[in-house]
């Protein structure tokens, strides 16, 4: 605990106060297919040169002490891509879960999947199941894996899944709050992001954590995914750190 003073890997030291880090910070994993095409490389090269990095992101938030990582890795939008750049991406978790269940004794960190999963192949969603069940009971760190994932879709969901309550005599519409309405989301007893990174040079928010959002600090850089480092995140924290947060007070 206390100050991490200093850099990781390259770079100008970094002072991050270990007592102020947000509890949850979420990230759009975004310019993969920049990163590839710079080297002349086919699109799938840069999801797994961003899947490395979001390993090592992972590994750096748990060791920091980051409570909450929530990342976009496959929007509801993305099954537009061409068919063997979804099967990739879809590969590369697979592999990903995989190692993740071989190495969860040691590393104990919670695994989460916000979206809709039943279009997932069967050999996905067991992983996605295998990883849930095996690491419910982990505390410290949580990873949410924001898949086949849109936040409007999120939230009409969630009006739904109300409505058929109400429709049930399980819920009143007049009493409906904003924290009521939360525990119909996938993100259910996550609390709101604290920061929201996007790298990239996209000043946008795509569709990710609509309702989450609202309070939530941005950091844009223009690095591209693989590119981003634990250097770049300890810069993301120390911004946030100097930011004040009003949430509409003074
Ligand atoms: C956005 O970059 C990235 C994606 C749609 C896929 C993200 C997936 C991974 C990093 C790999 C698997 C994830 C895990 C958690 C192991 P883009 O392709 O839109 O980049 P571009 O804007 O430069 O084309």
């Amino acid at each position: 605990m206390g100050v991490w003073k200093g850099r990781a890997g390259r770079g100008k030291p970094v002072q991050v106060d270990l007592e102020r880090l947000p509890r949850h910070v979420a990230i759009i994993m975004d310019g993969n297919g920049r990163w590839a095409k710079r080297r002349g490389l086919p699109r799938q090269a840069g999801h797994a040169a961003g899947a490395e990095t979001f390993r090592t992101i992972a590994t750096f938030a748990k060791e920091l002490g980051l409570e909450y990582l929530t990342v976009y890795a496959f929007s509801t939008e993305n099954w537009k891509r061409p068919e063997d750049e979804v099967g990739a991406i879809m590969a590369l978790l697979e592999r990903y879960l995989r190692e993740a269940i071989d190495r969860m004794a040691r590393d104990r960190v919670k695994m989460a999947f916000f979206g809709d999963l039943s279009p997932l192949s069967p050999r996905l969603l067991e992983l996605c199941r295998q990883t849930q069940e095996i690491s419910k009971g982990y505390e410290g760190c949580q990873v949410n894996i924001c898949l086949n994932y849109g936040g409007r879709d999120e939230i009409l969901r969630g009006a739904q899944a109300f409505a058929r309550d109400c429709l049930a005599g399980k819920a009143d519409p007049d009493s409906l709050g904003g924290q009521r309405f939360a525990g119909y989301l996938y993100s259910a007893g996550v609390p709101d992001p604290d920061l929201i990174i996007r790298p990239s040079g996209e000043l946008r928010l795509s569709n990710f954590l609509l309702w989450q959002a609202a309070y939530a600090e941005l950091y844009f850089t223009e690095l591209l995914w693989p590119d981003f480092t634990k250097q770049e995140l300890l810069k993301a924290l120390a911004d946030y750190q100097r930011r004040s947060r009003r949430y509409g007070g003074v």
